[in-house]
């Protein structure tokens, strides 16, 4: 992993001004485990009234790591490889860099390079996967100016479906979620970029092994 020490404002800015607004904001979540490995996976950060959340669901490696660390860092980013790579297994190590606070251990904690914006959060478990997650570190790279782009929108949406997949209970749900993945597959077609389509291309390898093509 890049050991590029980054740096942070101290106290944490308005989180909106780090790109997470009211409702459910798509990042990728980093952390670690108690023994340093890094971890990256799409989560949605819930806003409401000041207040900032995170459902995480058994089974996953950033569940396991925030129980160990009691911490997450959500990047803000628009690149729509980072999303399906970071679902669909870990990101290169190339892309994590540390950030070391004064109070932390000698890992320091891992955040992505190329990130617009992070916010290093403590997380406290209240209730049926839900955690309460506190600021507790801010740093804004980039303010993007940026219009809608259906084709990053499709990606996220096919990426929570392909995550979605192996969980289905029959085979009528199997189907009707690959019929959904190619509505959106078709939306990135037509309307994505560069970076776009390659995510496509990054789903379809990774979903191969799935029944039948995307
Ligand atoms: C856009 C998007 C949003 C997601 N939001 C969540 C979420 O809020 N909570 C969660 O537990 N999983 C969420 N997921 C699914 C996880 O990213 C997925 O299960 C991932 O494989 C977990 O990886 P890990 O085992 O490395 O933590 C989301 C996936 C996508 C594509």
């Amino acid at each position: 992993m890049a050991r590029r020490v980054e740096r942070c404002s101290a106290e944490p800015a308005d989180l909106s001004e780090a790109g997470i607004g009211e409702g459910v904001s798509e990042v990728i979540v980093t952390t670690r485990s108690a023994s340093g490995e890094p971890n990256a996976a799409p989560v949605g950060v819930i806003s409401e009234s000041n207040r900032y959340f995170a459902r995480l669901y058994e089974g996953s490696r950033t569940l396991s790591n925030v129980r160990e660390t009691s911490k997450l860092a959500a990047n803000v980013t628009s690149d729509a490889v980072l999303f399906v790579k970071s679902a669909l297994g870990n990101l290169d190590e190339a892309e994590f860099s540390l950030f070391f606070s004064s109070s932390d251990s000698d890992y320091g904690f891992p955040v992505l390079s190329e990130a617009s914006s992070w916010i290093i959060f403590e997380t406290v478990f209240t209730e049926s996967s839900l955690f309460q997650l506190t600021p507790v570190a801010v740093k804004i790279s980039r303010k993007e100016v940026k219009a809608v782009n259906r084709g990053f929108n499709a990606v996220v949406e096919a990426t929570i479906l392909a995550t979605r997949f192996g969980r289905a209970k029959d085979e009528g749900e199997k189907e009707e979620t690959k019929k959904k993945m190619r509505f959106f597959a078709e939306i990135v077609e037509k309307c994505g970029g560069r970076r776009e389509k390659e995510a496509l291309s990054v789903l379809r390898e990774k979903i191969k092994n799935y029944p039948s093509r995307l």
